[in-house]
């Protein structure tokens, strides 16, 4: 495997395909859906963590319903068994689209925003992001706040989910590009708990028109490869083999 992959998903799901993805989760995945109120809720969520299951059980060579994964101290999912260890993976989902990541021996973190409507990001933004963010954000001609907002939004997520970090690293303790900037970190001050310090890998990735995303890896250049599952993805739930992928 490349330094990291990444794979966007599809979350549109054909007939009998929820009931393929619902087979290979584990009990406490089918707890935390079977809690979810509205349906499409629950479908979102048991799709991208069969589809996360598909390609952990691709890299690590087992069935997809046999992959351990455990919540690390942070409440970062990880592999359970300590000597697969070393495979580092990352998830997310927002509207149609999960995004999944894998690295070897270096953190991870990806995410992916649905864009929408957002009449206020920009004092979301003064609430949240660091001040060079917030001013890069604010140039932004009317029609493109929105997009760039989300783009921003996803870039430092990526960041506090590679640390696992979730909201106790405040947000504005450090500062990433803005679009259209290219991604990367441009100022970072950690904490005794959160290190953010060493060279970071960010990359945005094409999940389509209506959605923005980004990966993040704790890693000088980093390759990171793209990849798009196919839409038969959950006829593969059964078996052990290649990962079926379109690109
Ligand atoms: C989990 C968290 C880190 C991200 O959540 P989110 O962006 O709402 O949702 P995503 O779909 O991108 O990611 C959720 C997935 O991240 C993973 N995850 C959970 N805790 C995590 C952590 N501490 N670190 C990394 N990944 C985590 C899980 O796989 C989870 O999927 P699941 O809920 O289906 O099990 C969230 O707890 C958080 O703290 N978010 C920060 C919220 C914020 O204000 N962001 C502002 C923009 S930077």
């Amino acid at each position: 495997m490349s330094a990291a992959q990444v794979w966007v998903v599809d979350l549109a799901l054909r007939p009998g395909d929820l009931d393929r993805c619902g087979a290979v989760l584990d009990g406490a995945e089918r707890l935390r859906a079977d809690r979810f109120l509205r349906p499409a809720d629950r479908a979102r969520f048991v799709a991208s963590h069969a589809a996360l299951r598909l390609i952990l059980a691709d890299a690590l060579g087992v069935l997809p319903a046999a992959v351990e994964i455990a919540v690390g101290p942070n409440g970062k999912p990880e592999l359970a068994d300590a000597a697969e260890g070393v495979l580092q993976f990352n998830l997310s989902h927002s509207g149609e689209r999960a995004l999944i990541g894998l690295a070897r021996d270096t953190p991870i973190g990806v995410d992916v925003e649905a864009v929408r409507p957002m009449s206020d990001a920009l004092r979301i933004a003064q609430g949240h992001f660091a001040a060079d963010e917030v001013s890069a954000l604010a140039k932004a001609p009317r029609s493109m706040v929105e997009r760039r907002f989300f783009g921003l939004w996803t870039r430092k997520e990526a960041v506090v989910k590679a640390l696992g970090s979730g909201l106790s690293l405040p947000l504005d303790r450090f500062s990433v590009s803005v679009p259209p900037d290219v991604p990367r970190l441009l100022r970072a001050v950690g904490d005794e708990s959160w290190d953010l310090d060493g060279p970071w890998t960010l990359m945005d990735l094409d999940c389509g028109a209506d959605h923005v995303a980004t990966a993040a890896v704790q890693a000088a250049e980093a390759a990171v490869t793209c990849h798009r599952l196919s839409d038969d993805w959950p006829d593969h739930l059964g078996r052990k083999g290649a990962t079926p992928r379109l690109r």
